[in-house]
């Protein structure tokens, strides 16, 4: 009886210890860590996915809005800082009208008087801008959705690919869109790559794009007027008082407009130049010296932060970027770690296709069809001097 029950005991500690070293393995593939990050007002629950690599570069991703919460990177000395704006809870982000780290969708920027024509047909959608046009897709646009997320890391890669279907007629848009955002970040180097994947059933049109607002000396630390910037554009797409383009390409050569060379973010903002007047400042398009096929990577923007060294490129397979200088941030709201935004405490560079394209013939199309395949990409990278 004694043997028997020791040989029990035996057993039962080796399936323990089976157990116990399979999930190690497990843990072993993936350290990606989830947590809960709230639940919105009509009860569904909202997590928070935190992406780590090897050189201390951490970004968490929350399902509310396939939002950039949190990105953590080194700078010249090693030490690490958040230098992207958000807010503490989740309340934070129902109640924002900023679009903090938001997948933008399905129209990034505006589409003038809220309408437009495909096949024939007007398309009228919310004038959610001051009642004017339709900024980032309307009143719900995908910044205020629920995503649904999958843990897909490999053993060189964290990564988490959020899902969402917007359906026929959200926000006044045609066609049922299946989209796929996926955002990875590689254990050997600091860049977080965010991958865009759409279809429809009915023609419409699609413009993803990610509204991070970045301050490399760290979030909430001052504004970015000493930010050094570099994009790589010729020409930029002017607009109209309501922000919309006018549908000139306009040379950026003998203008503030022109950062082919690195140039201080606030050596011209305050020029007497009409456009910069109309944005209170950069919410312009750059059109994108981009170079080879509608698929492929371009390095169409550098900003440099002499406080910290730290380095962003941004490489993208996108024609157009919107460079704004939160013009709109006025000290009213209160971010992460009691930080106040102020005017110009922070700068986007969201990769897009131009605004309001569904209106202009000459912009490069916007237009998505029935077994067409809407895959686009935006690459963070960072390094220091
Ligand atoms: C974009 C727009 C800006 C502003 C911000 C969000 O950058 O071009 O005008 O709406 O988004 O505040």
């Amino acid at each position: 009886m004694v043997k028997t029950c020791r040989s029990i005991t035996a057993l039962l500690l080796l399936s323990i210890a089976a157990v116990a070293i399979s999930c190690q393995k497990a843990e072993a593939k993936t350290k990606m860590q989830k947590q809960v990050f709230g639940k919105t007002g009509n009860g569904q629950q909202v997590d928070l996915y935190t992406l780590t690599n090897k050189h201390g570069m951490e970004a968490t991703i929350s399902t509310y809005g396939g939002t950039l919460v949190s990105l953590k990177v080194p700078d010249n000395k090693g030490k690490v800082d958040d230098i992207v704006l958000g807010y503490p809870n989740l309340d934070g982000y129902i109640t924002d009208k900023a679009y903090f780290g938001a997948t933008v969708g399905r129209y990034g920027n505006r589409i003038a008087n809220g309408k437009f024509q495909l096949d024939g047909m007007t398309y009228t959608l919310p004038k959610n801008d001051n009642g004017e046009n339709t900024l980032h897709g309307g009143i719900k646009g995908f910044n205020k959705k629920v995503w649904a997320a999958t843990d897909v890391s490999t053993p060189s890669t964290e990564a988490v690919e959020l899902t969402y279907l917007s359906k026929d007629g959200e926000e006044g848009f045609p066609g049922n869109l299946s989209v796929k955002v996926t955002y990875t970040l590689p254990a050997n180097s600091n860049e977080l790559k965010i991958d865009y994947k759409a279809t429809t059933d009915k023609d419409t049109v699609v413009n993803l794009t990610n509204h991070s607002y970045f301050n490399l000396s760290g979030q909430g630390n001052g504004d970015i007027l000493q930010h050094q910037l570099t994009i790589h554009a010729a020409r930029f797409t002017p607009v109209d008082k309501g922000l919309i383009p006018t549908g000139e390409l306009r040379e950026v050569k003998g203008t503030p407009f022109d950062f082919n060379q690195p140039m201080a973010i606030g050596s011209r903002i305050e020029q007497d130049d009409q456009q910069l007047k109309l944005g209170k400042g950069y919410d312009h398009n750059w059109v994108l010296d981009k170079t080879g096929t509608p698929d492929s990577l371009f390095l169409a923007a550098e900003a440099y932060d002499p406080q910290s060294g730290r380095v962003l490129d941004v490489l993208t397979a996108e024609p157009g970027v919107q460079f704004y200088t939160g013009n709109f941030l006025d000290g009213s709201v209160t971010g992460k770690d009691g930080k106040v935004y102020k005017r110009r405490y922070a700068f986007c560079l969201e990769t897009q296709h131009f605004p309001d394209s569904p209106n202009h013939r000459n912009f490069p199309s916007t237009e998505l069809k029935p077994g067409q395949h809407y895959h686009t990409m935006t690459v963070f990278r960072f390094s220091t001097r």
